[in-house]
């Protein structure tokens, strides 16, 4: 059986792309290959724990001889990096794992893949894709009046997460430029869907909101971030790599600019609809709190070239995706208990506490 490996899928972004990929019964096997940090968990991908095409093995990407062995029992024909640290507040309290994972895991795994790949005969050396799963963030913040980030905008990260993400990036560019690897890079705005850890702002407003918590909007709440739901990114990546040139960077994004402060607003009403409460709206709960340091004020993507080199474009709207969303979080319950318990409530009290 011909396979793809894929790095951090037990993640919210990896676990919706390897759930979606086997959904294909004619795909390739997949290697998931994940450490299960405090964002993986392994109950997302209970559907197809019994599918013998998907191959679980917990494993840090910094383990040299471990992703040596994976790379040479399977001979995948593709390699998909998602695995990161990837929250924002998490990189100001604690960075070094952002380095640890971010940086000198991606390197670890470059040098693992370059050995893997230089050993390739040659028609399978050349169809071999190394596809890194990247950011929005590591080209800054935008005034304004700016134009999006397009895929030649100068890249200036501003927090350690966003900081570490651009550093693999130009690490798996080097390995191309260097040693001719072909790899692809996506740069994606911020998503949203099924299975996304409460932490970030769409999830943990909605959890909050149904725990009658408050809903902490950082500042004036009128920072801008550009949405996609996660199937349609995980979509955007299949087509990048089916037929994405190597060597190149794609952005991938949905158009849907919104201040958080209006997606606040329209989570209350989805839910207000949904499941209203017996007295007021959730809108009630919503409370501003002290501002993210260095927190960047506007996020927005120019997706031109992905359509017009390989016709992707998002299927969801923003209206219908967050209203799936806000339905599968209604749904899932038991999920959503599970990770909010043990490590979950020692960030929520670190990070909320004032
Ligand atoms: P996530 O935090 O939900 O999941 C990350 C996964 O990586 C987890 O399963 C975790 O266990 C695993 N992991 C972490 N360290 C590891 C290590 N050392 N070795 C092996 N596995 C490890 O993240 P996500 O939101 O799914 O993001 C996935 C990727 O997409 C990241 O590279 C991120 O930078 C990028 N990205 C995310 C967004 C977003 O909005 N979430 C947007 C654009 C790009
Ligand atoms: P987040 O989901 O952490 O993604 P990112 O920082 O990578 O864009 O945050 C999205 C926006 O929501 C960001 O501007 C910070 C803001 N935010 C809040 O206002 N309150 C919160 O509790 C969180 C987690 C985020």
């Amino acid at each position: 059986m011909s396979h793809i490996l894929v790095t951090g899928g037990a993640g919210f972004i990896g676990a919706n792309f390897v759930l979606a990929w086997l959904s294909d019964k004619s795909a390739d096997g997949v290697i998931n290959v994940d450490k299960l940090t405090y964002a993986g968990n392994r109950k997302t991908l209970a559907s197809v724990d019994d599918d013998p095409r998907h191959v679980f093995s917990q494993t840090d990407i910094c383990d040299r001889a471990a992703l040596d062995e994976l790379l040479t029992t399977y001979r995948p024909r593709a390699v998909l990096h998602f695995a990161a640290e990837s929250h924002v507040d998490r990189s100001i309290h604690g960075p070094a794992e952002f380095i640890q994972t971010n940086i000198v895991g991606t390197f670890t795994l470059l040098e693992a893949v370059r050995a893997y790949w230089s050993g390739l005969e040659d028609v399978a050396k050349a169809d071999f894709r190394f596809l890194h799963v990247s950011t929005d963030e590591v080209f800054g913040s935008l005034g304004p009046a700016d134009h999006q980030f397009s895929e030649t905008t100068p890249y200036a990260p501003n927090s350690p997460y966003s900081a570490s993400k651009a550093a693999s990036d130009h690490l798996v560019r080097a390995y191309h430029h260097t040693y001719g690897l072909p790899v692809l890079t996506t740069n994606c705005s911020n998503n949203y869907g099924p299975y996304h850890f409460p932490e970030k702002l769409i999830p943990l407003m909605i959890t909050n909101a149904l725990m009658g918590k408050p809903l902490p909007v950082y500042g004036d709440g009128q920072n801008v971030r550009d949405w996609l739901y996660v199937r349609d990114h995980c979509s955007a990546i299949r087509e990048v790599l089916a037929r994405g040139r190597p060597g190149e960077t794609y952005n991938v994004g949905g158009w849907n600019e919104k201040t958080n402060l209006d997606v606040v607003h329209t989570l209350c009403d989805l839910l207000d609809q949904f499941k209203p409460k017996a007295n007021g709206s959730y809108r009630d709960q919503i409370t501003f709190v002290k501002d993210r340091p260095g927190h960047d004020r506007r996020y927005a993507i120019d997706a031109r070239k992905l359509e017009r080199e390989l016709g992707w474009k998002p299927a969801e709207t923003f209206e219908s995706g967050l209203g799936k969303t806000v339905q599968w979080y209604l749904d899932n319950q038991p999920w959503v208990e599970d990770v909010m318990s043990g490590e979950y409530r020692n960030w929520v009290a670190k990070q909320y506490a004032a």
